[in-house]
C-alpha cells in the first residue's frame, strides 16, 4: 500500500526542523548502504549522533506519534531512528536499490524488520528540480514529491530511486516500520476497515453495526497481531 499523510509536521514544527537542516554537519549518505544499494547512493546524510539529528528525531517522532493515520495504516511494533538525508550539487541522487530487509537501530543494536518505508518530505517542492521518489511495484510506477511536511509510506519490498535534483536541494526524512502485522494485505485489509468505520460513525453516529464491526476489526487484528 501507498499511502500520503498530509501535514504531518505543523508549520512550527516545519520551520524548526530546516532551520536545525540548515547548520547541521553533512556527510557522505553511502556509509549506510547495503553493498548493492551503496553502489548508486550518491547523497548525505546527518550523522546519527549529532545534536541536530537528535533534535530533528525528538520532532518526527512526536508527530508520528499524534496520528492516528499513520497508527492505523502501519500498526507499528518498532519504527526504525528517522535519519536525514540531503540531495543537491554533486551528491543528488539514489539509483534504483531495495533497502535491506533488516536493519540494526544505531543506538541499541535492536534489529528491525522493514516491513514499510517512510519518507517525509522537508523542502519546499518549489525550490528545487527533480528528486522525485519513484516506487516501482510489481509493474506499477509512482513518481513522489511532496509538500515540505508531508509522508509517504510504501511497501518496503519495493525498487525505488531518488531522480537527480538538478537544482537547489531537497532534503528529507526517512525510515522504516516493523509492523505488528507483517502481511501488506492484511494490514491494507485493517486499514480500510478502519478508515471505513470511522466514516460510518461520523456519517451516522454510533449504531449497534458500527460497534459490531469494530469489534470485527479487532478480532482480526488479534487474529494476525504479532506483539
Ligand atoms: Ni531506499
Amino acid at each position: 500500500m501507498l499511502l500520503q499523510i498530509p501535514e504531518l509536521l505543523t508549520t512550527e514544527e516545519l520551520r524548526e526542523a530546516q532551520q536545525l537542516l540548515a547548520n547541521a554537519p553533512w556527510d557522505e549518505g553511502r556509509r549506510s548502504a547495503g553493498t548493492q544499494a551503496a553502489q548508486v547512493k550518491n547523497n548525505e546524510q546527518l550523522p546519527h549522533d549529532c545534536d541536530a539529528a537528535r533534535k530533528l528525531r525528538g520532532i518526527v517522532l512526536r508527530a508520528l506519534d499524534r496520528s492516528p493515520t499513520f497508527f492505523s495504516a502501519t500498526l507499528p511494533k518498532h519504527v526504525f531512528t528517522p535519519s536525514f538525508n540531503r540531495y543537491g550539487n554533486d551528491r543528488n541522487s539514489y539509483g534504483e536499490h531495495v533497502d535491506n530487509a533488516v536493519r540494526f537501530a544505531p543506538d541499541t543494536g535492536q534489529r528491525v524488520r522493514t516491513d514499510i518505508s517512510c519518507t517525509l518530505f522537508l523542502s519546499d517542492p518549489n525550490d528545487y528540480d527533480g528528486g522525485e521518489l519513484i516506487i516501482r511495484d510489481t509493474l506499477d510506477e509512482q513518481k513522489i514529491k511532496l509538500k515540505a511536511g508531508h509522508l509517504v509510506l510504501y511497501p518496503g519490498t519495493s525498487v525505488h530511486q531518488v531522480t537527480p535534483t538538478s537544482r537547489g536541494q531537497r532534503l528529507a526524512c526517512f525510515f522504516w516500520i516493523e509492523s505488528m502485522v507483517r502481511s501488506n494485505e492484511q494490514r491494507r485489509l485493517l486499514f480500510d476497515l478502519d478508515v471505513n468505520i470511522q466514516r460510518l460513525r461520523n456519517t451516522y453516529g454510533e449504531s449497534p453495526e458500527a460497534v459490531a464491526l469494530t469489534g470485527t476489526y479487532h478480532n482480526l487484528l488479534r487474529m494476525w497481531v504479532d506483539t
